[in-house]
């Protein structure tokens, strides 16, 4: 480990089945009108929305609703969120919901008291927020993102075809987050899978970076194991309360900022998969699947040790009479055997992609500088050719 740092995560966790008991400790720490927001409808099937609001009553709150936030949250909702905060004066935002509804109510957190635009202040320009912030609580009902624990907020504009993911200061990390893995169980497949690729990517884009010895990376690799084993479990049987637990805190422990912290890190995969989302509106953690062999298989020969390190210390790659290459691709193939196995898209094509699309998600993808390559356009363009 070569970097220094200051370490400090603000947010509460409840974890467990009775995690939602959590809202009578902290809501008597906040003022009376909570704004609850919420997705497209799963909340209210599930019946959670009426177990929020009742807990909400019962501590005499006055509930002002922002619902209908959709997967990939846009700034003309964002704009309709910060009108709705400030005219309510909302003293705390209650966000149930995956993480678009997470990284929605902290955009509105930090929007709602802005004076300029928002997306250009705090998205374009990453500028630091200097007005008011509205704290903000998670009910976690969705597993990847980190959203729950983190000051990430990704936010897409339609017009500019832009999906930008803001990392703010721990003064806009939630507050406090409930995660009952019983939650998550009605999820459907394709979300539940796309949240553990999510989970995948978010190790490997910390891990595929830097030559030093760090102790996070060994930390990465017992997260990827723990991920890999109840995937396979959870899979199988969506049910299994320990693969399911397990998974839900490796999430949250995978971009906590807990693994970055004095090291270097990539994020090319995200920034890629966000390219292909503010093109496809396509599910985060599928566009991550579909792009990750090839980019992998392109970077491989310039962060070669490191990949062999993935192939013997994650997947038990037999090193013996190979070459480092040969035990590289291995340890990929081995990883494309598991992501087939949990049921991911594989390819662009399948996410919506055209070929005349291309040109347009090349120029969306911003480039990063702590990979073992920093792709000049024309990568991006192999790679996403590739890719379909
Ligand atoms: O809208 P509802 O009806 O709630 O349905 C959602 C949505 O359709 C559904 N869902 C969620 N919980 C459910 C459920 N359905 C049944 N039962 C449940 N328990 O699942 C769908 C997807 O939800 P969404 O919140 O969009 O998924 P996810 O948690 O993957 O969040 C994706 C967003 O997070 C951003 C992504 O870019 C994307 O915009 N990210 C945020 C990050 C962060 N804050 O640090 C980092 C990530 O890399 C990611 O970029
Ligand atoms: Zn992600």
């Amino acid at each position: 480990m070569l970097g220094d740092f200051i370490f400090c995560n603000p947010t509460r966790i409840y974890f467990g089945k009775n995690s939602l008991s959590g809202l009578d400790k902290e809501l008597p720490l906040y003022g009376k009108t909570v704004m609850l927001i919420y997705g497209k409808g799963s909340v209210k099937k599930s019946g959670l929305y009426d177990k929020v609001t009742a807990l909400l009553k019962a501590h005499g709150k006055t509930v002002v609703e922002d619902g209908g936030v959709m997967p990939n949250p846009t700034l003309d909702k964002l704009c309709e969120g910060m009108r709705i905060a400030r005219e309510a004066k909302a003293d705390l935002i209650l966000a149930v919901g995956g993480g678009s509804v997470c990284d929605y109510a902290k955009a509105v957190s930090v929007s709602a008291y802005c004076d300029e635009d928002p997306w250009e202040k705090y998205y374009i320009r990453s500028e630091p927020v200097d007005n008011k912030i509205i704290p903000v609580g998670c009910v976690l009902t969705m597993v990847g993102t980190g959203s729950e624990m983190n000051g990430g907020s990704v936010i897409t504009n339609t017009r500019t075809k832009l999906k930008i993911g803001r990392v703010f200061g721990d003064d806009v990390f939630p507050k406090f987050s409930l995660l009952n893995p019983e939650l998550t169980f009605s999820l459907p497949k394709y979300q539940m899978v796309a949240g553990f690729y999510d989970i995948m990517s978010h190790i490997l884009e910390q891990y595929f970076s830097g030559e030093d010895d760090n102790t996070s990376d060994y930390i990465m690799e017992g997260l990827m194991k723990s991920l890999i084993k109840s995937s396979l479990a959870a899979v199988q049987n969506p049910l299994d309360y320990e693969a399911r637990s397990n998974i839900m805190w490796t999430a949250t422990l995978a971009l906590n900022t807990l693994v970055a912290q004095g090291k270097s890190t990539d994020w090319e995969v995200h920034m890629l998969g966000q390219a292909v989302g503010a093109h496809t509106d396509a599910t985060h953690g599928m566009t991550l699947a579909a792009v990750s062999m090839a980019y992998y298989k392109h970077i491989l020969e310039y962060g070669l040790n490191k990949f062999r390190r993935f192939a013997t210390e994650v997947w038990g790659v037999d090193p013996d009479g190979k070459t480092d290459r040969q035990i590289a691709l291995e340890g990929l193939s081995a990883m494309e055997k598991w992501m087939k196995n949990i049921g991911l898209v594989m390819n662009l094509k399948n996410l919506g992609v055209t070929q005349d699309m291309i040109p347009g998600i090349v120029s969306s993808t911003l480039i990063m500088e702590g990979g073992y390559k920093i792709l000049s356009a024309d990568d991006v363009k192999k790679i996403l050719l590739e890719s379909m």
